[in-house]
């Protein structure tokens, strides 16, 4: 009688993200980097006109990582209805995913209601800025600016096992996870 299970050894499937999804993923992945390098290293610039055009480029890069995660949100649920993959996802993957999404929305929200709360609008690279909706609430503020810094090392250290997960699919499993978030050359 024929098996018709797929066999083990088969090659693994490949299954790709949309093109607008493989985008996204790694704009994000330069913006999460460059937003966190300037958040850290804003503390090595001395104070002064410098130290706050980083911060002035730290918000504004910030802002659209707050920005294309409610695009990839929207995306994702206009697509999959939260499926996230249309393929399917262990549930320590969606786990991670879950998560990134939780932080790509709370780091930089926790940012700018902290900004806010501290009585000042949120510029975007000098041409435009978010006004303060908010009022200004000095506890509020320095409690966020707290909580946003220790929810940003955990975002950046929730990247970095996610990224390792990611090699460890291509290297050691060999299977086509990693190929399915690559643009197609060609
Ligand atoms: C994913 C996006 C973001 C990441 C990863 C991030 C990360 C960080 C980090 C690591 C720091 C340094 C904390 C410290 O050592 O004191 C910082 C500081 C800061 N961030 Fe962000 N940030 C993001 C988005 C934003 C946004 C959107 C805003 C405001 C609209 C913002 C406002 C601030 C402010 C005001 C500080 C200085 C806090 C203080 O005075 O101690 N950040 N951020
Ligand atoms: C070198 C760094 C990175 C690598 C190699 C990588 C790799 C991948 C791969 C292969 C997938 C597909 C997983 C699957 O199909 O189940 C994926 C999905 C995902 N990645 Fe990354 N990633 C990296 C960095 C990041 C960063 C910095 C973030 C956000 C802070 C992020 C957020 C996500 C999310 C939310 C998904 C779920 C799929 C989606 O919503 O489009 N990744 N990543």
């Amino acid at each position: 009688m024929t098996d018709l299970r797929p066999s083990l050894t088969a090659p693994a499937t490949e299954l790709r993200h949309d093109g607008l999804s493989i985008a996204l993923h790694w704009a994000m992945l330069a913006a999460v980097v460059l937003t966190y390098a300037l958040g850290i290293g804003r503390e090595a610039v001395p104070r002064g006109p410098a130290r706050d055009m980083v911060l002035l480029l730290h918000i504004s890069t910030g802002l659209l990582v707050l920005a294309g995660a409610v695009l990839r949100i929207a995306w994702h649920a206009g697509r999959n209805g939260f499926g996230f993959r249309s393929p399917p996802t262990p549930w320590a993957g969606r786990l991670a995913h879950l998560g990134l999404y939780a932080g790509m929305i709370l780091v930089p929200l926790a940012g700018l209601v902290a900004v806010w709360t501290r009585g000042q609008a949120a510029p975007f690279f000098g041409i435009a800025e978010l006004p303060q909706l908010l009022p200004t609430n000095r506890a509020a503020a320095a409690f966020l600016a707290e909580a946003h810094e220790v929810l940003a090392h955990g975002l950046i250290a929730l990247a970095g096992l996610h990224a390792l997960a990611a090699l460890v699919h291509h290297f050691v499993l060999r299977d086509g996870v990693l190929r399915g978030m690559l643009p197609r050359f060609r």
